[in-house]
Formats: C-alpha cells, structure tokens, sequence
C-alpha cells in the first residue's frame, strides 16, 4: 500500500488528516492543477500608470473596473503622483533616465510628447490606429500626440483655458461679460467699491507649468508670443510680452487679485472662486462640475466664456490635455494597447466627461445629447478647442518653459523689472534652441 511519513513534530490533527481520503484529494488537485491550462494560473498581467492624485480619483471611480471586468487578465495598477504636471514629469523622466521604466503605460499631458518621444521612450503608435479612427478627434489634440510626423499619444481628454465668471453680480451691476483686459479690471473694481466680492480675478500665478500656460493666454491677448516653433524666433523680449506682464502686475497692484496670487496653482484659485468670493476665474472646464455641485455657494450663478483680449486681438485658449503612450520598455505593449483603446473610447470618455466634468478628445461627444443636457456649453467648447492655442510643440519644451517660469515668477514678485526679467529669458532661451541673440 502506498506509504509516506509525515515530519516528527507534525501536529496531531495535520497527522490525523492523513487519512486515504485525503491523499486521494490532494492526488487529484494536484493532476487537475497540472492540466489547467497556463492561462489560467498565470498571474494577470499589470500595467503601471502614474496620474495626478485629483485624475486618479476619477479613474479608479469605475474606469479602471469596468476596464478589468472585461479583461481579467489585465490588472491596472494606479501610482499617484504630485498634481503640478511638471513635477509628475519629473517622475516620468526619473524613470525613463534609470533604465526600463517602471511605468507601461504613459499618462501624458500634452506637452511632453515632443521630449518623449525625441529620447526614445515611447512606443510608435502609427501604425496601430487608421487615419479614419484618428478622424473622429479633435485635430489639436491628435497634432499634440504626434512627433516628426509619428504618432506616441492618443488623446483621452482635452483641456482648454477659459474664463469664468459670475451672471448674477454682473447682471445685477448692468455690466455685460468683459471682452477686454481692461472691462476685467474695471468690472472688478466696481463689485469690489459694492463690497460684492473681496475679488476681482484669480489666476495661476505660482512657478510651475499652469503658469506658463496661463500666459500664453494673455500673451496672445496683447498680440505677443512665446516661441514660434517652425522659424525657432523668441518673443519674450517682444513689447507686447511687457504689455502682457504689466497686465498681470496691475491685478495685484490695484487689489483686483489677491496678493497671495503668485502662489496659487488652479486648485487655490478655485476654490476662491467657488466660495464665492471673487468675480472672475482663469482656470480649465473641470472647475465647471464642481463650481455647479449641490451646496456650492456659485451653483447656477456663472458662465465661461474664451479668454480675453485687447481691442484688435482675440483672446487665447490655452489647449491642455491628456492622453495615453506605451513605454517603449513596458513588457505589456499589446496589453497596454487594449487599454488605450478602451480608455479613450466613445463609451469610456461620455463616462469620464460625465462624471468627473473633462473635456472629451472626440468630436462628436461633445454634441452629445446626455452631455449637452449636463453641459449645455459643450458644443460652443469644441469651437474653443478649435482655436486654442499650443504650447511650443519643440524637443526642449520642458527647458524653455521653465526659464519663462523662473523669470516670469521674478518680474510678478518684483524680484526683477519685467524688462530685465524678460531680456534674459528671451536670451536663455535662444541659447537652449540654438539661435542668435
Ligand atoms: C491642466 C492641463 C495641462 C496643463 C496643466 C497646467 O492639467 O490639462 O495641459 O499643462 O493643467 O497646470
């Protein structure tokens, strides 16, 4: 009969279960676990993703487990990184600079393709999407994936910089909404003399990215620019970039925006606005649900409009966004791949823009009948997206935005003149691209 010793010391009941029954038990589970096949004891596959800690909330309310419920095998592991985008690059980077990214997927605002795809780090999507499939997104968005001529990125979300303000104080102040710099601060100082607001306008004044993309918005209003990324010239020392910055100084100056301005990023500044206590906001759509949520102190009393301009110079949008890479490292790419698919599908995106307030990467949602009844102003949005403005799409984006971060933060604290300030970023950074003084 077939015989096996159990180890001295083996406690009395493992002894007693010793029993024919279950050696016979234990004979079949382990022929049954033999012939399972592979498939389905392997351990899923599990993509790495770092995203913002406010996106990742939205994507693990459902997103994510509705994605894994209809691929078992695929499991999405969500890192929480740092909200200023800038410093979520810096993570990304970190990674890719160490050797094999720990990321397989890669969650990229707008701006990085440009410096991803020149180091290498991403897959080439090209090939795995049709022309007619990339038809269906908005143009910017898909132009802001790509690098000379190859696509790295496919859109999940867009982003546009916009305007907002407050119907009821300038109804009832007769004022109608301010199509110029000017009607912004002459609006704010009459609620502020009524003591309507303890504001006038909130925007993104500390150093990091939302800075930069907040004044490439005034900069187009005053007719400047920022870096022409086909001819590589350099407006920064431009007199309308000074136009731009004593704008912004004179906010502060007259008590329209808060002293503390040049230190907000756009969570600071939307919560001033959503409690009520100023009239107008720079900041992008997602401030729209949240302003309008039950118990806000703003619910049903604002409207967004495009950013202003000067007489003679329409407002810019700054176009923002979201969308998803494939680590060139990632052991997962077909994996990675069926995700992106999904995540930045019709079905998956009305879901996000629905719950979460983002703007969608695809046309049509955008005319949507459950989205428009949620966000009447969606169709008037894709307009904005339209005509927004890029950022540089060059290699070196992320330098040169910095050295406008740096020296644009010391001209708004009075650290230096805007003239200096601006003579010397103009000059650095031409020195990054290459170009003559
Ligand atoms: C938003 C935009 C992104 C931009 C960032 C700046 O997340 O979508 O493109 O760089 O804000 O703070």
């Amino acid at each position: 009969m077939f015989k096996f010793h159990l180890p001295k010391g083996t406690p009395k009941i493992v002894q007693k279960l010793k029993s024919p029954v279950v050696i016979f038990f234990a004979v079949l589970w382990s022929i049954l676990l033999i012939s399972i096949p592979p498939a389905l004891t392997q351990q899923p596959v599990v993509l790495n993703v770092l995203i913002t800690a406010t996106d990742a909330q939205n994507w693990q309310q459902g997103l994510v487990k509705d994605f894994e419920a209809k691929n078992p095998g695929i499991r999405i592991n969500i890192i929480e990184g740092p909200n200023a985008t800038n410093l979520l690059e810096d993570l990304y980077t970190g990674g890719f600079i160490l050797g094999d990214s720990p990321y397989d997927l890669i969650n990229m605002d707008v701006i990085w393709t440009s410096k991803f795809a020149a180091a290498g780090w991403l897959l080439d999507l090209s090939d795995r999407i049709s022309e007619e499939e990339l038809a269906a997104f908005s143009q910017k968005d898909v132009e802001g994936g790509k690098y000379e001529g190859k696509l790295y990125r496919i859109p999940m979300r867009s982003d546009v910089g916009m305007l907002y303000y407050r119907t009821d104080l300038l109804q009832e102040a007769g004022f109608k909404p301010p199509e110029t710099f000017d009607e912004i601060i002459n609006i704010s100082q009459a609620l502020k003399q009524k003591g309507k607001v303890d504001w006038g306008y909130v925007w993104q004044g500390r150093q990091y990215e939302g800075l930069a993309a907040m004044f490439v918005e005034v900069l187009q209003g005053f007719g400047g620019f920022w870096v022409n990324p086909d001819s590589l010239e350099v407006g920064l020392d431009d007199p309308k970039t000074l136009k731009a910055i004593a704008f912004l100084k004179e906010t502060m100056k007259e008590g329209i925006s808060p002293p503390g301005v040049t230190t907000y990023q756009e969570e600071e500044t939307r919560r001033i606005f959503q409690s009520g206590q100023a009239a107008f906001l720079r900041n992008w759509p997602y401030v729209w649900s949240l302003a309008n949520t039950e118990g806000s102190p703003v619910k049903d009393k604002i409207a967004i409009k495009p950013m202003v301009g000067t007489l003679g110079n329409s407002g810019g949008a700054c176009l923002g966004g979201w969308g998803l890479g494939i680590a060139k490292s990632s052991k997962h790419p077909e994996a990675a791949w069926k995700a992106i698919k999904y995540f930045t599908s019709e079905e998956t995106q009305r879901r996000f823009v629905l719950d979460a307030g983002f703007v969608p990467s695809r046309r049509s949602l955008f005319l949507d009948p459950q989205i428009v009844a949620k966000y009447p102003h969606y169709p008037e949005l894709l307009k904005v997206v339209d005509q927004s403005v890029l950022r540089p799409p060059i290699a070196q984006y992320a330098q040169a935005s910095d050295i406008l971060q740096r020296y644009l933060s010391a001209a708004l604290t009075d650290r230096m003149t805007p003239e200096k300030a601006m003579k010397a970023a103009a000059n650095e950074t031409r020195r990054l691209l290459g170009v003559k003084s």
